[in-house]
């Protein structure tokens, strides 16, 4: 029995087929039509899960929709109500839209529906709805290895929900209780992402990643002004500082007078304020969150967590929660973002709805298949692809494949790597990446400048073979997802002289420099022969020629561009952008006149 999750029309729209309760195909549909994070009807998704099970729509028992479009009408209506006339004006721009568009949700998704098959008829049954947080928590705790366990679901908002605690238990999930719009610790984030001029509902992570260059400076402002904290995490927001309730911006002149600076806009200097404001909110944030978990662990006598909902992809905070909210482990969602809505809904509907039985794996192994759930391209389809871009390739067989491209990596070459089904969530896990040797101190420059066009603060992530995690990182959990951040450890730590702010980016401070934070922390992806097989025989390849287990991992894209999905995007990125080396799947290609690279940190004595 197959069951079609979707969601869409905010941002990240997503599709995912379940069949009999598992997982047949999962993707965002940014990636089909090459529009960052498409909020529109995912059709070119639902057409790839439909074609990799092999069936017409109308064999689906069950669309479902990821949230309550009346709910999230009578939210807005509330809000404008409440706040009028203040919010006159963006309430004359939004409701048009909204009865246009919105309202009519159900129409506009059975419309939809109906292209892609006109034998699809809607019904009470084909066509259901589930809340927003219900799914996140659905997709946060089913595919879990957990039989039971407390489950976190946290954004900026769905229909009303903000926060919302639940406890899983085999199919069952019971909603205890929740935290309302406009109380929100996602828009609070997203509103200082907006402050510090950079897009919200997108560029949060940036934030994340520029505080550890500051000093949290401003944190008594924030839980003084803007949040108070309960002692058991719950809080509100004072909204006379923000503006997303009447306005069309996040913050406003009360928010810019309390911290003394005007909004940032994009593209000019970060100065050592705009260091300390990130650096102050991601600590609010991993406070509450701490606040919140620790509350949860002694209220309910469970051991394990489950996270969801936007908030869930802040690494950082995931890290401190594994290490002190006292819970013994932690599981996150690795579509945690409203893409993985869809997931959560096709679940819902299959243990909720259905009540089908639910029995966890291992407890070693979760249900969402190393999120390796999008389209994959046989060879004759890579070699096509190949041959009519005029590229000359040689192709190679796995062991001569995994050694060759390894040895690329250990001279400095920066790898398109493209191999098997595309990763479903933002992240890319060594099936559409692009990988280089993390013991360059120059690799994250080159790879930053050359490549992915952006701005340099930002750290890389490592991918590390599982066996040698803790061996290099203060972690004791696997993280296949790359959710976790864990400090590098003090034997592989190298001391540089102190600076200030952002001239502390190019220091080595580790003996895998391109892959580790000023703060000597690291966002960490473990590899393990079993789940991965392939990546791990390539990681083990580059740690037999190099006596390091670690290679650099970041998303095979250049700024502002989805993810690669088909061999025909990932051979237009490697053409235009720096990259030395396309690895896809057997195939080889090499690009003439490769950057010199620099030379290799030294190893730890
Ligand atoms: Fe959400």
């Amino acid at each position: 029995m197959y069951i079609l999750g979707i969601s869409a029309f905010y941002h990240d729209s997503a599709a995912c087929l379940l069949r009999d309760g598992v997982v047949v195909a999962a993707a965002q549909e940014e990636r089909f039509t090459r529009v960052k994070n498409d909020a529109q009807f995912p059709a070119a998704a639902i057409r790839f899960c439909l074609a990799t099970a092999g069936i017409q729509l109308r064999e689906v028992a069950h669309v479902v929709f990821y949230e309550k479009p009346f709910l999230k009408f009578e939210r807005l209506l509330e809000t404008y109500v409440a706040f009028a006339p203040r919010g006159l004006a963006s309430f004359w721009r939004a409701m048009p839209l909204w009865l246009k568009d919105k309202l009519f949700q159900k129409k506009i998704i059975s419309r939809e529906l109906q292209k892609l098959d006109a034998a699809w008829v809607a019904s009470a049954d084909s066509l259901l709805f589930t809340d927003h947080h219900q799914a996140h928590a659905a997709s946060a705790f089913y595919p879990s290895p957990f039989e039971a366990a407390v489950v976190l679901t946290i954004d900026g908002v769905g229909e009303w929900t903000t926060t919302a605690v639940a406890t899983g238990a085999g199919n069952t999930l019971t909603t205890h209780r929740e935290i309302r719009f406009p109380h929100s610790l996602g828009l609070l984030y997203s509103a200082f992402t907006y402050y510090l001029g950079f897009k919200v509902n997108c560029d949060e992570y940036k934030v994340m990643g520029l505080a550890p260059y500051g000093q949290p400076t401003y944190v008594a402002t924030i839980y003084a002004h803007l949040l108070d904290v309960k002692a058991d995490g719950s809080f509100r927001l004072d909204m006379k500082y923000f503006d997303y309730c009447t306005g069309l911006t996040m913050t406003n002149a009360h928010f810019a007078a309390l911290f003394g600076q005007p909004v940032r806009q994009p593209g000019t200097a970060l100065t050592a304020f705009h260091l300390d404001v990130a650096c102050s909110i991601q600590r609010v944030t991993e406070e509450v969150l701490l606040l919140l978990t620790r509350q949860l662990r002694h209220e309910f006598a469970l051991d394990d967590l489950c996270l969801a909902g936007g908030v869930a992809l802040n690494c950082v905070a995931n890290g401190r929660l594994l290490r002190e909210s006292g819970f013994r482990r932690l599981w996150v969602q690795p579509a945690a973002g409203d893409a993985g809505g869809a997931l959560g809904a096709a679940l819902a509907v299959h243990y909720q709805y259905l009540g089908r039985a639910r029995t966890p794996g291992s407890p070693a192994r979760d249900a969402m298949q190393q999120a390796l759930l999008g389209p994959a391209y046989s060879r004759a389809e890579v070699r096509a692809a190949l041959q009519q871009a005029g590229l000359s390739f040689e192709e190679l067989g796995n062991a001569d494949f995994y050694r060759v491209v390894a040895e690329q990596l250990a001279q400095g070459k920066a790898v398109g790597y493209f191999q098997g089904r595309m990763e479903f969530g933002p992240r890319a896990l060594g099936a559409r990446s692009i990988l280089a040797d993390a013991r360059r101190a120059d690799m994250q420059a080159v790879l930053n400048q050359k490549i992915k066009f952006r701005e340099s603060f930002r750290p890389f992530a490592p991918a590390v073979l599982e066996e040698f995690a803790q061996e290099y990182f203060d972690l004791d959990a696997p993280s296949p997802y790359m959710l976790l951040v864990a400090p590098v450890r003090a034997a592989h730590r190298t001391r540089p002289a102190a600076l200030p702010g952002l001239a502390q980016i190019h220091q080595i401070r580790s003996s895998i420099p391109a892959a580790t934070h000023v703060d000597y922390s690291a966002r960490v992806q473990t590899v393990n022969a079993h789940d991965n097989p392939g990546f791990h025989a390539l990681l083990r390849a580059f740690y037999d020629q190099t006596g390091v287990p670690v290679l650099l991992n970041t998303s095979f894209n250049v700024m502002d561009e989805p993810i690669v999905c088909s061999p025909a995007d990932a051979i237009a990125c490697f053409n235009w952008s720096g990259l030395d080396v396309l690895a896809i799947e057997n195939c080889l290609v090499r690009k003439p006149g490769a950057v010199a690279p620099g030379p290799v940190a030294p190893s730890p004595a």
